[in-house]
């Protein structure tokens, strides 16, 4: 194996990804280190103007995008998406699995409609989507990346959101299969597990408790002490992580659940 540098190592050019739901907070950040790395940017989300802003951005800093207006949970909506980047660009490289939804609805009230519209998403839409993803790599004869954005909830359970801790554990469980059933194809597969990271979703949980967004995410998780680095994250601490795992940094590296939360777990 030729010794590259470390440049060439998170040198993305050339290769095309997908992040799905990038228009806001995590994906958003992982989409714009991956267009700084290099690569062609599939910014897709349900919101448009959100998934614009994001591919203007990109492109603002002298990278490549296309928003991409599709759901993340329709079977139809991944093999459009992913068969239409084969036919555009002639490859897929890289698919992050980002596009969730969480929602606080305790066991006791949970409907089975409450559980499927997460597990629509999060659970079911992702494994479909990396499934399309999978068979346009297979195509284009390159090998791939595939990341699945799974959260701290799928170890270490929030009490009030068990369709979002089943599904998030059924994530990560997914990693690890895929990444049996596609290393023939040279397609590696890995989950990322967030902690507590302050987007426009957790704005959202903490303007209807009237906090602000650290405060909550402090206030559900055990208080501040509880947090060895005293800070929630940032999308980009996410983005770091995720540009490790498609970079030829992580060359040997499939199958795997990496935390990201700061120091979190340890307390
Ligand atoms: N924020 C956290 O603390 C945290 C922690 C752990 C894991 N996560 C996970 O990270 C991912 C992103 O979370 P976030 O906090 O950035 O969310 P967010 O709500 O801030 O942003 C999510 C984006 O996804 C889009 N989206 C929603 N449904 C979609 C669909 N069906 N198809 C396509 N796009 C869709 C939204 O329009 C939005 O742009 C989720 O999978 C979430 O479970 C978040």
């Amino acid at each position: 194996m030729s010794r590259l540098t470390v440049a060439q190592l998170v040198d993305l050019s050339g290769q095309v990804a997908i992040v799905t739901g990038a228009g806001n907070g995590i994906g958003q950040g992982i989409a714009l280190r991956l267009g700084e790395a290099g690569a062609t940017i599939i910014v897709m989300d349900i919101d448009f103007p959100a998934a614009r802003r994001t591919a203007d951005a990109i492109v603002a800093a002298g990278g490549k995008a296309q928003a991409m207006l599709a759901d993340a949970s329709s079977t139809d909506d991944a093999r459009k998406v992913c068969e239409t980047v084969l036919e555009h660009y002639g490859r897929l490289d890289i698919l992050i699995n980002n596009a969730g939804i969480y929602s606080a609805i305790s066991l006791l009230e949970m409907t089975p409609e409450d559980w499927d519209k997460l597990h629509d998403l999060d659970l079911r839409g992702l494994f479909f989507f990396s499934q399309a993803a999978a068979r346009v790599m297979i195509k284009a004869s390159n090998g791939g990346r595939i990341v699945h954005i799974a959260s701290l909830a799928s170890i270490h359970p929030v009490n009030g959101m068990p369709h979002y801790d089943s599904a998030k554990a059924g994530v990560n469980v997914l990693a690890k299969s895929m990444a049996l059933a596609l290393a023939d194809h040279k397609i590696l597969v890995n989950a990322i597990i967030p902690g507590t990271i302050v987007t426009p979703g957790i704005e959202a949980l903490a303007a209807e408790k009237g906090v602000g967004p650290d405060q909550y995410l402090f206030d559900i998780c055990g208080g501040e002490q509880r947090f060895p680095l005293h800070r929630c994250g940032r999308p980009d601490d996410i983005a770091r992580a995720t540009l490790f795992l498609v970079s030829g940094l992580a060359d040997y590296v499939s199958g795997t659940t990496t935390v990201v939360d700061g120091g979190y777990l340890l307390t």
